[in-house]
């Protein structure tokens, strides 16, 4: 998650790779702690639970606390002249190996004592301008009905044709380039591509620049960049999570405007325009099964070269589909299709772990509440001052302002419902 949507009074529960994990800050060490999300005392989520005064992670069911390490500090129920039972390995909870990288937590999926050091050795993949302070980046993050190996995708409906060639394919990812932009598929969930400010501004990866002008493109290319981020995350089988976002080290003053939730707006209709195209689309390759991908779709044009060299990285290192593990997402089995009301819905896949998109939803609502009491009360003043104590116009006024209330409450009322909740999109009217 990116650290900017998490908040540091409370315990966060997510699930990454099937394995359900509590994410929560830690202010005796300050840094982001990642937990099994199972108490060891009686398996209740210690993402239910909270921080208490000490900063240490407290179990809600029976009030067992736990520092930043997963010791167990505190166990209320036991006798202080008792047996030191908080003491004993069964009582701690089990800590993930975690970092924060790019303004994002990452974890080790693994608890084996052996792994505690492992990010002395490995690293989270590194995108040099999301590290440079001269770069302004954006951010956001949505939970997706399909799965993670649906997501990554560059192209676009419309597309014209696009000449993209894959090279260096190994265990490690793979290198592709169109035009002047180069994107870089980094194993398993990374993708970034640098943009030419020009194209991005046509936001039409198929823009042709005007011939005679190639070297000024490229001038401006160097000295304005822009990267844009992608990372897939595995939640279950048919679900993932995308963190998707850009740097760019021009124009910053704009985003500095600009409240995140707007442009959440504009990025959530992006997501929602495919959704459920993609979401089939998954469960028809299900069928087929994930490994004869190649044999049941016809992609004769370089426009799907980085799809394809997706597919072609996946088989190869990965047997087309993701492990699971042993636990109950073994068979990777998708679980049935929601309805489409559920399935396209933005509150609980965003609003909601969104701390903009949530802090707009509250404000908007209580204006709306604010715009009812200001129609009512409007209507009430008119209809209850004597036939003579109020001007004929300051009466006219009052029902204005009741009407106007009365409207604007209903339309803010459609926008709510609209961007923060459902936005079904047609093709077929478009
Ligand atoms: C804070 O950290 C220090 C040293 O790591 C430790 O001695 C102390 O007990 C910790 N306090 C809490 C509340 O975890
Ligand atoms: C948690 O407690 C253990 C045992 O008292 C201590 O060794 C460790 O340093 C503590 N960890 C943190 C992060 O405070
Ligand atoms: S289940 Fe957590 S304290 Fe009992």
């Amino acid at each position: 998650m990116p650290v900017c949507d998490l908040d540091k009074r409370v315990p966060h529960g997510k699930k990454v790779l099937g394995i359900d994990i509590v994410v929560w800050w830690d202010k005796n060490e300050s840094s982001w702690k990642v937990f099994d999300d199972a108490c060891p005392h009686r398996l209740a989520p210690l993402s239910d639970g909270r921080i208490d005064k000490l900063g240490r992670l407290q179990c809600a069911y029976h009030g067992w606390c736990f520092n930043g390490s997963g010791d167990c500090k505190l166990i209320p129920q036991a006798p202080l002249d008792g047996p030191q039972v908080h003491t004993f390995k069964k009582a701690c909870a089990r800590a993930y190996p975690s970092v924060v990288q790019h303004e994002m937590v990452w974890f080790w999926p693994n608890t084996d004592p052996e792994y505690k050091d492992i990010i002395t050795k490995k690293k989270p993949p590194f995108i040099p301008e999301m590290d440079d302070p001269l770069f302004s980046k954006f951010w956001i993050n949505r939970d997706i009905p399909y799965g993670y190996v649906n997501i990554l995708k560059v192209d676009r409906e419309g597309g014209k044709p696009l000449d993209i060639v894959v090279e260096q394919l190994d265990i490690n990812g793979f290198f592709g380039k169109y035009l002047l932009d180069s994107g870089k598929f980094v194993a398993p969930c990374t993708y970034y591509n640098y943009v030419d400010p020009l194209l991005a501004s046509k936001f039409d990866f198929g823009y042709a620049p005007p011939a005679g002008t190639d070297h000024k493109i490229k001038k401006l290319a160097e000295q304005q960049r822009m990267v844009f981020f992608f990372f897939c995350v595995p939640v279950s089988p048919g679900n993932s999570r995308l963190i998707w976002g850009f740097a760019k080290n021009f124009g910053s003053w704009i985003d500095n405007i600009i409240p995140r939730w707007i442009l959440h707006i504009k990025v959530n209709i992006v997501v929602d325009s495919d959704l459920h195209l993609l979401h089939i689309e998954e469960q028809k390759i299900m069928e087929v099964g994930p490994a004869n991908w190649h044999k049941a779709c016809f992609v004769p044009t370089k426009s799907d070269a980085f799809v394809v060299g997706f597919r072609r990285w996946l088989n190869k290192y990965s047997d087309g589909q993701i492990n699971w593990g042993a636990g109950k997402f073994s068979s990777g089995t998708l679980p049935p299709a929601p309805p489409r009301q559920q399935l396209m819905d933005r509150y609980w896949s965003h609003v909601v772990n969104c701390r903009s998109c949530s802090c707009a939803y509250k404000s908007l609502n209580a204006l709306e509440v604010v715009l009812q009491v200001v129609s009512i009360v409007s209507i009430g003043i008119a209809a209850a001052t004597k036939q003579n104590a109020i001007s004929a116009t300051a009466r006219t006024a009052m029902v204005s302002m009741a009407v106007i209330g009365f409207a604007a409450s209903r339309w803010l009322a459609h926008f709510i419902y609209k961007n923060f909740h459902y936005h079904d999109y047609d093709h077929t009217l478009h």
